[in-house]
């Protein structure tokens, strides 16, 4: 799905790059990527982040799940290779953003770490920054914000993670947080501290 179609094409390079870009907003380009189960915490964190850095002169974007199958990924579904896709496009996309200096902040279940982990390939070397949303299955199910569980406990959603679809739970994230023990503000002073400690921001 994903292989090179088209020939004759050629990669232009520009001549301001991504230093000069970051030099301009003073902060690096990079993708912060939110990984987790469906009502882990994700996209709470992504925005409270977002709004913290806006607050102190960052420039940032986040690309959030259901948004995204809007759009762009509308003619995906849940099926394993759909994901796959789901997930390819979106790293290509935040790459882009990442590119473009703007603190890229991907907030989607994403359980495949393969597919992850080809993200993590695609930039350089600290662009990538995985955060694994960690939380017990029954406290995200106790949450059920968008009522998904229910309705996939009672089969009227398929390929749910967590219940009838697997969660790869990834092996070295750069930053881990328990949103079942750890408060939102707490979460996301981890974030924010991390990027100061990195020299991202
Ligand atoms: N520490 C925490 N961090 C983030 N969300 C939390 C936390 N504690 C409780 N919650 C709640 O959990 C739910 C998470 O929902 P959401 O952010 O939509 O999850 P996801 O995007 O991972 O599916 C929200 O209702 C949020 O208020
Ligand atoms: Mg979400």
């Amino acid at each position: 799905m994903a292989e090179k179609k088209a020939t004759n094409i050629t990669w232009h390079e520009g001549s301001v790059r991504k230093q000069d870009r970051e030099k301009l907003l003073g902060q690096k380009g990079v993708i912060l990527w939110f990984t987790g189960l469906s009502g882990s915490g994700k996209s709470t964190l992504a925005h409270h982040v977002e709004k913290q850095l806006a607050q102190r002169g960052n420039l940032t974007y986040v690309l959030d799940g259901d948004n995204i199958r809007h759009g762009l990924n509308k003619n995906l579904g849940f099926t394993p290779e759909d994901r796959e896709e789901n997930i390819r496009r979106i790293g290509e996309v935040a790459k882009l953003f990442s590119e473009s200096g703007v603190i890229t902040m991907a907030a989607f279940i994403s359980p495949y770490k393969r597919d992850r982990d080809r993200i993590r390939n695609l930039v350089d070397e600290g662009e990538f920054i995985e955060i694994y949303v960690k939380v017990p299955l029954e406290v995200a199910e106790e949450r059920d914000p968008k009522g998904l569980y229910e309705k996939a406990r009672s089969g009227e959603i398929d390929n749910f993670t967590g219940i009838d679809a697997p969660y790869e739970e990834p092996e070295n994230p750069e930053i881990m947080i328990d949103t079942g023990s750890t408060d939102l503000e707490e979460s996301v002073e981890t974030v924010v501290t991390y990027l100061e400690k990195e020299k991202i921001i």
